[in-house]
């Protein structure tokens, strides 16, 4: 590989580190004072974004998760209603694109053969009905840029391990932009649009500072790599980060692992529960924080092995069958940015402990080029 691994022992391990670095690289040039720079995500941005009565969105694997967070942050921020599917399935669907549809494609190699067939497919369908393409790519001059109007580089720089980080972080920090882009033309309040980009421009540093955990949980994988499953909890924009965590963790470890919507745990999941089943959740503190600790209480009253990722201001302590790892205070809408980085580090020191190929996980391609 021309890129080197430096000092770390594996390409996955330097991708994670190098995230406050690939995050800073997605934000420069993109933020003033108090908004987001329409104009610095291409010509025509300002025309297609202010034009956008709905977006479709549309990836595979980490990508597709990326996309999930997004659909939280462009409801909630822009009010734009938003859908989000998987490229494999979009595309073989008699898709329904009402009038004012953007579609948004994500993917780091802008080559995934579903995600360009599913823009194809959309373009040749109903084509009347899209306002345009928008790709969030890690690859310039790719073929998901060539054929989109509009591209927005996440600027992650090259990723070589298979299983994706600072590109799943980079895609979450540009769709951000993209959910304050779309709050700006659609008349949302300045005031939190201006607070969230001062929370921006600290991200890096704050990426940094949770990256400052990686020993702790290094300690804590040893006691996870004899697991047989896993399951993961989230709430809210959490939850696609726990399916994130759960993905990471079978990919390179292979360790069977799920997520859920804690809210869904008493339809299904709480049955698999008992002292052999460890349960990863996410706590930041938001408006779901106590409903999430109610959550983990069920989990706790059947014997289930708890570790908590939580806000230092959550009140989670230690305690008998839960482990909690404070995560350094963040805001809710970055929340999900901040809590990957935790769930990489887990999933990278248990496949270490487990010794398989971190890089080169069996059966799994970097890029899937076919169908
Ligand atoms: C493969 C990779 C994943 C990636 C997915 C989508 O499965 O192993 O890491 O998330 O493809 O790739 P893309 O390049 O479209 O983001």
């Amino acid at each position: 590989q021309a890129v080197g691994k430096g000092e770390f022992e594996h390409y996955m391990l330097k991708e994670i580190h190098e995230q406050p670095v690939a995050v800073a690289n997605a934000l420069e040039g993109r933020l003033g004072s108090d908004q987001v720079l329409i104009e610095a995500f291409g010509p025509q941005a300002r025309q297609l974004l202010g034009r956008t009565r709905q977006i479709h969105l549309v990836a595979c694997g980490t990508s597709y998760h990326a996309g999930m967070v997004a659909r939280y942050w462009i409801e909630a921020l822009a009010g734009v209603p938003c859908q989000v599917e998987i490229a494999s399935e979009y595309r073989y669907r008699d898709v329904v694109a009402p009038p004012g549809t953007l579609l948004l494609t994500l993917s780091q190699s802008g080559e995934t053969a579903d995600t360009l067939a599913a823009l194809r497919h959309a373009r040749k369908r109903q084509e009347e009905n899209y306002v345009g393409t928008l790709a969030i790519c890690n690859v310039p001059g790719s073929s998901l840029v060539r054929e989109s109007d509009l591209s927005l580089m996440t600027h992650a720089g090259p990723e070589i391990g298979v299983a994706s980080t600072k590109a799943f972080t980079t895609q979450l920090t540009s769709l951000m932009l993209v959910a304050l882009a779309l709050r700006q033309l659609h008349g949302g309040d300045r005031d939190l649009t201006a607070r969230l980009v001062h929370r921006l421009r600290y991200l890096p540093t704050l990426l940094g500072d949770t990256l400052q955990l990686d020993g702790e949980i290094a300690a804590l994988a040893k006691g996870f790599a004899d697991y047989r499953h896993t399951l993961f909890l989230g709430r809210g924009a959490q939850m696609p980060i726990a399916l994130e965590g759960a993905l990471k963790l079978k990919e390179i470890s292979y360790i069977h692992a799920e997520a859920y919507p804690a809210g869904e745990l008493k339809h299904g999941p709480l049955a698999l529960i008992d002292g052999s089943m460890p349960v990863v959740a996410l706590a930041p503190m938001d408006e779901l924080i106590d409903k999430l600790k109610s959550n983990l209480q069920e989990v706790r009253a059947r014997g289930g092995q708890l570790l908590v990722f939580a806000d230092p201001e959550s009140g989670l302590e230690q305690e008998e069958g839960m482990t909690v790892v404070k995560v350094p205070g963040c805001c809710r809408f970055l929340a999900p940015i901040v809590y990957t980085l935790p769930l990489q580090l887990l999933a990278y020191h248990v496949a270490v402990v487990r010794g398989t190929d971190v890089d080169q996980p069996r059966n799994l391609a970097k890029s899937v080029t076919v169908e």
